[in-house]
């Protein structure tokens, strides 16, 4: 595997990749990897010759008071585990490479932006759209993988890709889960053992809220009853939990009908958790 920090460097590298007929695939993360990232790393191969994986902490998508500063960063253990999974290139920018003037957001992520995960985090996506749309200029893939388990992060990223990258396909893996159901994350390593357990039982909900919208409970009555029962659980504070449209990433009402999602997000501890679960249909 080779690693590379500079964006020059790695064109060159994927241009002669090309010419030799490869096609390209693409893992943008922010590092301190873990098997759900290697999930996504599989997925890339599966239809490519070649994988890129990129780890850089975007500074871009952090509030003020949120953890970027804190936020792990493990480069050489994620050089190793990728190494292992036989990835050809990581890609472990500077702030400099990225954004050669100074970080400056050049992508706004409309109005789906700014409700949830965007609510809660404002300017999130835009920051996070601005560095996939930088790092997809600089990598050029056919492939790029995100994980479903960023469920308003894929939603907002399609537009771009299909906007701006009509040749590369965005393929969505599925959430990879510990064996209590927790999805995987890199901010689970700061859960405490009493939290970790905590956390899965937001999963629990899910499941069941799942069971009981496919077999007729009312939306509305479904989500105050399981928002209780998150805010139940000890240490949590649930910062919302919704049933949405997936077309449109907007909440439904007890009237619809057919294909939804369910989001949640919670703090466990100090730790904020996000999830969602497919619906496969809303039935009267
Ligand atoms: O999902 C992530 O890890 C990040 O939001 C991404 C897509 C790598 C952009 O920084």
């Amino acid at each position: 595997m080779k690693l590379i920090h500079s964006a020059a460097e790695l064109q060159e590298q994927l241009d002669y990749e090309r010419a030799r007929g490869h096609k390209i695939g693409f893992v943008p993360t922010m590092g301190a990897l873990h098997e759900g990232h290697i999930s996504l790393v599989d997925v890339a191969k599966e239809s490519c010759d070649v994988v890129v994986v990129s780890v850089f902490v975007n500074p871009l998508q952090f509030g003020p008071k949120e953890d970027f500063d804190k936020y792990p960063r493990t480069l050489q253990g994620d050089a190793e585990l990728l190494e292992q999974h036989e990835v050809q290139y990581l890609f472990a920018p500077g702030v400099a490479d990225i954004y050669p003037q100074s970080p400056e957001i050049t992508q706004r992520a409309g109005v789906v932006g700014s409700t949830f995960e965007g609510a809660s985090r404002p300017g999130h996506f835009d920051g996070m759209l601005t560095v996939v749309n930088r790092l997809m200029q600089i990598v050029s893939p056919d492939v790029v993988v995100f994980g479903e388990k960023d469920a308003q992060q894929v939603f907002i990223v399609r537009k771009l890709i299909g906007a701006r990258f009509k040749d590369c396909r965005l393929v969505e893996a599925p959430t990879l889960r510990d064996s209590n159901g927790l999805a995987l994350s890199s901010r689970n390593r700061f859960l405490s053992p009493s939290d970790l357990a905590e956390a899965s039982s937001i999963y629990r909900h899910l499941n069941e809220m799942r069971t009981e919208l496919e077999t007729g409970a009312k939306v509305s009555l479904t989500v105050e009853k399981h928002a209780k029962g998150i805010e139940a659980i000890p240490n949590a504070k649930l910062e919302y939990l919704a049933v949405i449209d997936p077309q449109i990433f907007r909440p439904v009402d007890d009237n619809y009908r057919g294909a939804a999602k369910i989001i949640v997000a919670a703090k466990v501890g100090e730790v904020r958790l996000i999830d969602n679960l497919n619906v496969k249909a809303i039935s009267a």
